[in-house]
């Protein structure tokens, strides 16, 4: 983050080295909430993490990474739990607090970089990323992972909702069930205890969605 509290600096990339995907589309992730919704901004928490939350995923402190335009986050909240959201869009973040405001619902949202969680100065029990890991190529991976073990507590469980590499009508980013395993293992702190197929729903696709690894992942 920069020196101004919760906010970047105002260059496209925020100071920050561009991901893979910025340097892919040669734009800022905030420019994809510059006209309209975003491809993967559907209005409503993904189904797979309605799901999460009814069976009792979330529990303790909980941190969203890469949180969009916050339906996810704000679902969780619903619950009574504590939620941070974090993401580098600032345009998603504001969206994010409308809906808070609009909602009534208590929900923290920062900008803040995946990369660097650490600088949040906080732990906690349950982190979701829905839609992030995925966006990383290998190169990026270890210091994702690395950043995340900094704030999720020893125990504590992390839930990956990705796009998977299984089926005709796959997503932009397919991940395979090896790429999550390798990147969550014990010697990075990790252990994957399920990875189930699932499906995330996005706008390009129909109703159905498209085919998803949900990886629960325990910090050890
Ligand atoms: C595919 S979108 C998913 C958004 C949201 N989780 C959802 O389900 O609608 C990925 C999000 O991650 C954010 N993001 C990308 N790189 C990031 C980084 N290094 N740190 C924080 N957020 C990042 C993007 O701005 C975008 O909002």
């Amino acid at each position: 983050m920069s020196e101004r509290s919760g906010t970047f600096a105002d260059d496209a990339f925020g100071g920050r080295h561009p991901t893979s995907h910025e340097r892919m589309t040669g734009l800022p992730w905030d420019a994809s909430y510059h006209d309209g919704p975003a491809p993967w901004d559907i209005g409503h928490p993904q189904p797979a993490i309605v799901r999460l939350a009814s069976e009792g995923g979330f529990a303790g402190a909980v941190l969203d990474a890469g949180c969009g335009t916050g339906e996810n986050a704000l679902l969780v909240a619903s619950l009574g739990l504590s939620v941070l959201g974090v993401d580098v869009a600032e345009t998603a973040l504001a969206i994010a607090r409308k809906k808070t405001a609009d909602r009534g619902i208590q929900v923290a949202f920062a900008a803040a970089d995946a990369f660097h969680l650490e600088s949040l100065g906080r732990m906690f029990k349950t982190v979701l990323d829905c839609g992030l890991f995925h966006t990383f190529d290998g190169d990026e991976r270890p210091g994702y992972v690395a950043s995340l073990a900094s704030v999720t507590e020893q125990d504590g469980t992390l839930y990956v909702l990705c796009f998977s590499e299984e089926g005709p009508d796959i997503g932009p980013h397919p991940v395979r069930q090896e790429e999550l395993r390798a990147a969550f293992n014990p010697s990075h702190g990790w252990r994957v205890a399920a990875i189930k197929a699932d499906r995330v729903q996005t706008r390009f696709h129909d109703d159905n969605g498209a085919p998803a690894w949900l990886a629960t992942i325990k910090r050890i």
